[in-house]
């Protein structure tokens, strides 16, 4: 039996902009999704959401990913079983970490020995595949760990402060939220193009304060971001929220994360203010999560 895990990410800079070749910055976080495989008779997919075959409407990642590993090897049997401390549809990637860590599992697994490089790739398929349209930064990120601007695939120092992730606890659909941004620049380009375009700007312009480890200055720009999210309609009251009661206790920065709607924001903080940040979230009736940046990418397990 093999067993990869995958971690998790937030984004600093860029969801939704990066979809249309715009700058983002995307950190790995210490969450991490486990897959383990092994050889069976038949295939077999178990997770929180069921044990199926190849599903699509049910394990549509984990699907894919054995259909695609049959360009590699042949499977005729495995049995992949999914762990995840990640909330599925929160926008902490849970979907790239499991595409990600099953690839890796499968790879070792029949000894096709793929690279970290042509996991992300792969990976970026599958996302592209099931989400109709998907940027390569949280396979990519998922991947190789630690901090990354993208679409340049640059490795950025790590981050030292204290990560707090706020979840609202309600699903949070991918595609249909860069469906809605895709819909809604179609209806007014020259709104929207700018608006994404200094996105990107914004985070070409904090790669120099994020290798600095300014913390104040990232959260000055990462506020601006969660407005110019909340503008391209992927916002929402309880995300605000829990923004504003981040912020108003100490946070360097909070924002949506992800592709919003619902799902998580994330808010930058140091230690102390970290405990204080979590209970304000708490008291407003959302989950709170603290962790850091970790520079592991999907690896595989002893
Ligand atoms: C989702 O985690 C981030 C989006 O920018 C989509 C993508 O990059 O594929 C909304």
């Amino acid at each position: 039996m093999i067993t990869c895990s995958a971690p998790g990410k937030i984004y600093l800079f860029g969801e939704h902009a990066v979809v249309y070749g715009h700058s983002a910055i995307c950190c790995a976080i210490d969450i991490r999704t486990r897959v383990q495989a092994e050889i069976c008779d038949s295939i077999i997919i178990e997770s929180v959401l069921g044990r199926t075959g190849i599903d699509h409407d049910i394990h549509p990642y984990v699907s894919r990913v054995i259909e695609k590993m049959q360009d590699y090897t042949r499977i005729r049997g495995v049995k992949i079983k999914v762990d995840s401390r990640l909330p599925v549809g929160s926008g902490l990637g849970s979907s790239a970490a499991v595409t990600v860590a099953a690839i890796q599992a499968l790879s070792h697994l029949f000894g096709c020995n793929l690279q970290l490089e042509e996991i992300a790739t792969i990976g970026h398929e599958i996302e592209k595949e099931v989400q109709g349209n998907a940027s390569p930064t949280d396979t990519y990120v998922s991947t190789m760990g630690g901090i990354a601007m993208i679409p340049q695939r640059r490795k950025l120092q790590a981050l030292d402060c204290t990560i707090v992730v706020g979840n609202t606890g309600r699903f949070s659909s991918t595609r249909e939220l860069v469906a809605s941004v895709a819909r809604l620049k179609r209806e007014f380009p020259n709104v929207i193009d700018p608006i994404l375009a200094d996105i990107g700007t914004m985070s070409q312009i904090a790669e120099e304060y994020v290798s600095k480890k300014d913390y104040a200055t990232i959260g000055k720009l990462m506020n601006v971001n969660h407005g110019l999210l909340d503008a391209i309609g992927v916002g929402s009251a309880e995300l605000s929220a829990l923004v504003y009661a981040a912020r108003n206790n100490g946070a360097f920065a909070a924002k949506i994360t992800g592709a919003g709607g619902g799902g998580c924001m994330v808010a930058l903080a140091d230690e102390p203010n970290a405990q204080l940040i979590a209970k304000a979230i708490r008291d407003l009736g959302a989950e709170s999560i603290i962790t850091k940046n970790t520079h592991e990418g999907v690896r595989r397990e002893p």
